[in-house]
């Protein structure tokens, strides 16, 4: 008999991030400081909270190695496999699923964007931990949801629509960067053809399911943002500060810095002599 499908996690660390140059002509943006940690522990905290095992960072050639580098010797410990590989173009969110293939193997798969903060981890983590098969997305009210996927959404709370960065939205409601899928989604995105924009889009995955009335949908409490513009990074740092979203780092996560925290002190300590 089959295993039972494990969830493995993906984190979308690619892009230019030419907006917030020339802070990141040297450094990836996932791998800026908010507030105490790297930018892209935001989203490891959720793929961790939910228990997952596996995780892959989808990163750009400039920055190849270093997510690896920093977050593999410090999770290894704590029975994390944390891998990377490079998205040499960024063509377009749902190409995670491509070039993750071979790690997703027949298993089922989270996807978060690297630059995407949430307060509420709680409902993501605890809808990944509650996965059974279908899709599965996130949304949040908006002022602006023509910058977004919008979703629309009958009186059951089911969703009805997805479309991607709608001129006229009919609704509020932003789909957020957190994305958990069944092993459909490989066959999903190798059907993808790239949108106007020559993207492979991920409301065009979420659309493959809802055709099949397969997705399903959360709304999320609190604050999200993602961390793109110089104010909305500013934004980031701050809500990392005013709500603590520190103090609500994962136990493991917590530890696997501190240890980590002490082998950096060893270190620098041995330079000194
Ligand atoms: O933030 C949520 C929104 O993210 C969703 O509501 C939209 O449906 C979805 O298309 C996406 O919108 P954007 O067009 O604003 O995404 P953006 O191009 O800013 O990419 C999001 C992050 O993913 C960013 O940190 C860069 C990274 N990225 C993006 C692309 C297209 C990659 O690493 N590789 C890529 O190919």
């Amino acid at each position: 008999m089959a295993n039972k499908p494990k969830m493995k996690g993906l984190i979308l660390a690619g892009g230019s991030a030419t907006r917030l140059y020339p802070c990141t002509a040297q450094i990836s943006k996932q791998m800026l400081p908010v507030y105490k940690a790297p930018m892209i522990f935001y989203p490891l905290n959720i793929l961790i909270k939910a228990e997952i095992k596996d995780i892959l960072i989808i990163v750009s050639p400039a920055h190849s190695g270093r997510f690896v580098n920093l977050l593999e010797p410090m999770f290894r410990d704590f029975g994390i496999r944390i891998l990377s590989t490079v998205q040499e173009v960024p063509n377009g969110i749902a190409e995670a699923f491509i070039l993750g293939e071979g790690f997703i193997g027949n298993d089922n798969a989270t996807l978060i964007l690297g630059d995407n903060i949430f307060e509420d981890v709680e409902t993501i983590a605890k809808a990944i931990k509650n996965f059974k098969s279908g899709g599965h997305v996130f949304v949040k009210e908006v002022t602006d949801p023509e910058r977004f996927g919008v979703a629309t959404v009958d009186k059951k709370g089911n969703v009805i629509n997805i479309v991607e960065k709608p001129k006229k939205p009919k609704s509020n409601l932003a789909v957020a960067g957190a994305y958990v899928y069944d092993n459909k989604v490989l066959e999903f995105a190798r059907k993808l053809k790239p949108s106007i924009r020559g993207e492979l889009e991920i409301t065009d995955i979420n659309r493959a399911y809802l055709r099949r009335k397969k997705l399903k949908m959360n709304i999320v409490n609190g604050e999200w943002l993602d961390a793109g513009t110089p104010d909305a990074y500013l934004d980031a740092c701050n809500l990392a500060r005013e709500k603590r979203l520190y103090d609500n780092f994962d136990p493991i996560i917590k530890k696997a810095i501190e240890k980590s925290r002490e082998r950096f002190k060893e270190q620098a300590k041995k330079m000194l002599r």
